[in-house]
């Protein structure tokens, strides 16, 4: 299958890049800029929600599957940098948030009139003795009912509450959902990213649910399969380019939804990685990363995907996550080696990779020093909610600083002119000020950086099968910070090793001397190499052919 040669680009397009002026990246500013991702050697783009929106999870809340957002552009702009994309031979997959819509959705506008056709695209319960039907709380820190007086009814949210989820219990809504994704098709689009998909069937005795995180109780219902097929099939894009969102799912289901037997998706995202340096699992209280559990979740999830046909996204960074190189990385000395290292981890691996914009260049974190810097809905709600726990300001702040979804939605570091080359205007969101070093135009110049490297990253997959198609094995090195795997095709293998320590390290692995792929530092390794114990270097990342 043609995506497992593929490399994706995610785009927020609120942060890309601003064509006139206002502060916000657009449509027009994606165009700009295809020449840089053609550059990249990308194959597809996906980009984040453009359409109508109140913006209150930033496009995630959508008004209107089928129009363009007047702040990102028009409907021609769309379908100009669709066009111009498809002469580059680069594809758009578009974002698909099924599992809720906006509060000022037409359906949800009607519901709330209390039509029973519309209120049935909902999921309305009454409540129990001026409660809730259920004790549930909501992914950004919410309870997950909200009560509509008018009706004297509440609806269920699994995010925000301008976020009514949608009952694909009725065929109408899953009906109308399908011709969205044939409209887009219609236009063009290659693939499909379906946002948070697992959680679309919701349990089938809802009321007698316990308390606790709604979406623990809707993630991979039970009749999940069955609708994600009957979507794919009758829109007929089994065979594009589609990625569903997973939250805490399985890997038993992951290998389903991805097998192609199952005739469902291309391939899943899924998190368990971006956890293990959750404090005893909440989002909200720091520990350094867990580097067993990470080397354990990568083995189990690529050895078994790889064993049993299924097929992922291999990922470090998207919208909703911290920058990597911020988190597993270094921001300071290491900067460089670090960012290299957990690219070059990434994209041997089996699956197909996803680089988010401005990964490849190695931003950072945001830094931010105040709430009022701050944008982002979930960071803001739980700003208020760890004050509520006991936590000081300062201490608040710091959890922020390292968790809040806004510090991958900074502007991209395009030069270090004003504003960082994002907008002549003022920016929606304030820039790091590290965009001085970190930038495109920078590193174009600098034969040694993080953004050749990643071209680099990018252009071996298309040189050598063995990174697309290879089986995958993880290796014992007897060092928790030196991770080691191989890959295998026809007789040919493919040895990645990767320091995730800013230490000199040592470890076993057996190297034998071969064609060196690429590194991020000496190609000396064969000298280092004494009775099968290899001395690595701060961050160290090479990848040996034999
Ligand atoms: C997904 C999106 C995230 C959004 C949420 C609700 O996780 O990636 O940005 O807030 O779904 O739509
Ligand atoms: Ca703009």
């Amino acid at each position: 299958m043609e995506h497992k040669n593929s490399v994706v680009y995610q785009i927020y397009v609120k942060s890309f890049y601003d064509s006139n002026g206002d502060g916000i990246g657009d449509l027009n500013g994606i165009r700009a800029k295809l020449p840089y991702l053609k550059s990249l050697g990308v194959d597809y783009i996906w980009v984040t929600p453009f359409f109508p929106s109140p913006m209150f999870d930033n496009g995630y809340d959508v008004a209107d599957y089928c129009a363009v957002n007047p702040m990102f552009g028009t409907m021609a702009d769309c379908e100009a940098m669709i066009a111009e994309a498809d002469k580059l031979g680069i594809g758009f997959m578009f974002d698909m948030v099924f599992n809720h819509t906006s509060w000022d959705h037409e359906w949800f506008k009607k519901a709330l009139t209390g039509d029973p056709e519309y209120m049935d695209y909902y999921i309305f319960r009454d409540g129990v003795d001026g409660k809730p039907p259920l004790d549930w709380t909501a992914s950004f820190g919410t309870p997950a009912w909200e009560y509509v007086p008018n009706l004297d009814k509440w609806y269920l949210h699994l995010f925000d509450k301008s976020q009514p989820d949608l009952n694909w219990e009725n065929p109408k809504v899953r009906d109308a959902l399908k011709d969205v994704i044939r409209f887009w098709k219609g236009k063009g689009v290659k693939g499909f990213r379906f946002d948070v998909l697992n959680l679309v069937s919701k349990p089938e005795h809802l009321e007698q649910c316990g308390s606790g995180s709604g979406a623990s109780y809707c993630k991979d219902g039970h009749r999940i399969h069955e609708f994600i097929r009957e979507m794919v099939t009758d829109t007929g894009i089994e065979n594009m380019v589609t990625v569903g969102e997973m939250a805490s799912t399985t890997l038993e289901n992951c290998i389903r939804y991805s097998n192609p037997e199952s005739r469902e998706l291309a391939m899943c995202f899924n998190f368990h990685h971006l956890k293990v340096d959750y404090k005893n699992g909440d989002k909200w209280a720091l520990m350094p990363p867990d580097l067993a559990q990470l080397h354990g979740i990568f083995r189990q999830w690529q050895e078994e995907m790889s064993r049993r046909g299924g097929w992922n996204a291999v990922f470090w960074c998207n919208h909703d996550q911290p920058r990597i190189v911020s988190r597993f990385g270094d921001e300071g000395e290491y900067w460089k080696q670090s960012a290299k290292m957990l690219g070059t981890f990434i994209h041997f691996l089996r699956g197909t990779p996803y680089v988010y914009q401005g990964e490849e260049l190695g931003m950072t974190n945001a830094h931010y020093t105040t709430i009022e810097q701050y944008n982002d809905v979930e960071c803001i709600n739980y700003y208020k909610i760890l004050l509520e726990r006991g936590l000081s300001e300062q201490d608040a702040l710091e959890v922020l600083a390292q968790r809040s979804r806004d510090n991958s939605r900074t502007p991209m570091q395009w030069s270090a002119g004003r504003n960082a080359g994002f907008t002549d205007g003022s920016p929606w969101l304030e820039i790091p000020a590290n965009y001085s070093f970190i930038n495109v135009e920078a590193e174009e110049d600098d034969p040694d950086s993080i953004l050749h490297y990643y071209r680099t990253l990018i252009k071996l997959r298309k040189e050598y099968p063995i990174i697309a198609e290879g089986e995958v094995r993880f290796l014992e090195t007897g060092n928790e910070r030196v991770f080691a795997y191989e890959r295998s095709l026809d007789g040919q293998r493919l040895t990645v090793v990767c320091s995730f320590s800013g230490q000199n390290e040592a470890a076993n692995v057996d190297l034998k001397p071969g064609t060196l792929l690429l590194c991020n530092g000496a190609s000396d390794q064969m000298a280092r190499l004494e009775n099968g114990t290899l001395a690595l270097r701060p961050y160290e990342a090479f990848a040996v052919l034999n």
